[in-house]
């Protein structure tokens, strides 16, 4: 949290928060020339500070001085959501006693829940999950909590938030779905529990690209062998290439393996008329694609 100069009395109150300084916080707040609200020109106030740092007696300490719980700043993040975000389970807990609420929302639309599932904290999850936060909850751009523990490989939280009823195929506003996602990133076991949990495996996006494709020009061989155990769609897409094309232009040949044991055909051509031997250079490459291609036309 980014501090600005304010008067000497408020900064030794922001400092005293952000180092636990309890007995300094009590003198400077009992003293009556500061108040327990007061704020720097980002609206960040000492509760938000000490709920970030996760100084507990720091935070009871500010709510007994009548620190005002739901405050939001500037930008919308109130002291809940930088707790969450910190994984400070104690505060949170704290926080909910005093009444705190989990449904403010900072401009691009994060909240408490958002942001703990973002970064894995799987405790903080399912104290704001046992306090109302709703699982449903999504930024501007359509992200779920769901999908962003799936971008950043948290499989506990995701299967917390899928057993409180997170949607598996809810998709960010480009057609984006978590499963898409954590294909992109490389993230296996996220990969598998997402799958088992129902979600769709030929879901595209507006680009026309699976899950599959993705995980295929990346060569992400882990998450590939985890979406082939659901017989994906090895053929043509909707945006004109197979993902054998995609795993041929990402140059790995193990995919290539992977995808051929898998009954891709490499005499499929994409819609520009190029077949995936057409796509590279790679004599190992061509090799793999090569014997296929005599038995096709044999
Ligand atoms: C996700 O989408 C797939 C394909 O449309 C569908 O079969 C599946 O039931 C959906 N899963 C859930 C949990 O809604
Ligand atoms: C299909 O989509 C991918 C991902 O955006 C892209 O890289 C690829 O060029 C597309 N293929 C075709 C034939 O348009």
């Amino acid at each position: 949290l980014p501090l600005q100069k304010e008067t000497p009395l408020a900064n030794a109150v922001f400092w005293a928060a952000r180092k636990g300084n309890v007995a300094l916080l009590q003198l400077l707040l009992n003293s009556g020339r500061v108040d327990a609200d007061c704020r720097d020109s980002c609206g960040t106030t000492a509760l938000m500070v000490a709920s970030y740092s996760g100084h507990y007696e720091c935070v009871k300490d500010l709510i007994m001085q009548g620190a005002d719980i739901n405050y939001q700043r500037e930008w919308g993040s109130t002291a809940l959501f930088f707790a969450s975000q910190q994984g400070h389970d104690d505060v949170v807990k704290l926080l909910f006693e005093f009444g705190a609420s989990t449904e403010f929302q900072t401009k691009d639309g994060g909240t408490a829940l958002t942001v703990a599932s973002q970064h894995g904290r799987s405790k903080v999850v399912e104290t704001l999950l046992k306090n109302g936060a709703n699982v449903h909850d999504q930024l501007n751009d359509g992200a779920t909590p769901l999908f962003l523990a799936a971008q950043e490989g948290h499989v506990t939280v995701i299967r917390q938030l899928l057993s409180s009823g997170a949607k598996v195929n809810q998709s960010r506003e480009d057609g984006t779905a978590a499963l898409w996602m954590a294909a992109q990133m490389g993230h296996n076991e996220v990969v598998r529990v997402l799958l088992l949990r129902g979600a769709d495996r030929d879901a595209d996006r507006q680009d026309g690209s699976t899950a599959l494709f993705k995980a295929a020009f990346e060569g992400h061989n882990g998450v590939i062998e985890e979406l082939l155990k659901f017989s994906p769609s090895v053929g043509i897409l909707k945006n004109g290439s197979t993902a054998l094309h995609a795993a041929v232009m990402g140059g790995n040949l193990q995919t290539v393996l992977l995808l051929l044991g898998a009954n891709a055909d490499p005499t499929v051509p994409n819609k520009n008329n190029e077949l995936p031997a057409d796509l590279t250079k790679s004599d190992r490459i061509l090799k793999a694609l090569r014997p296929k291609i005599i038995n096709g036309d044999s």
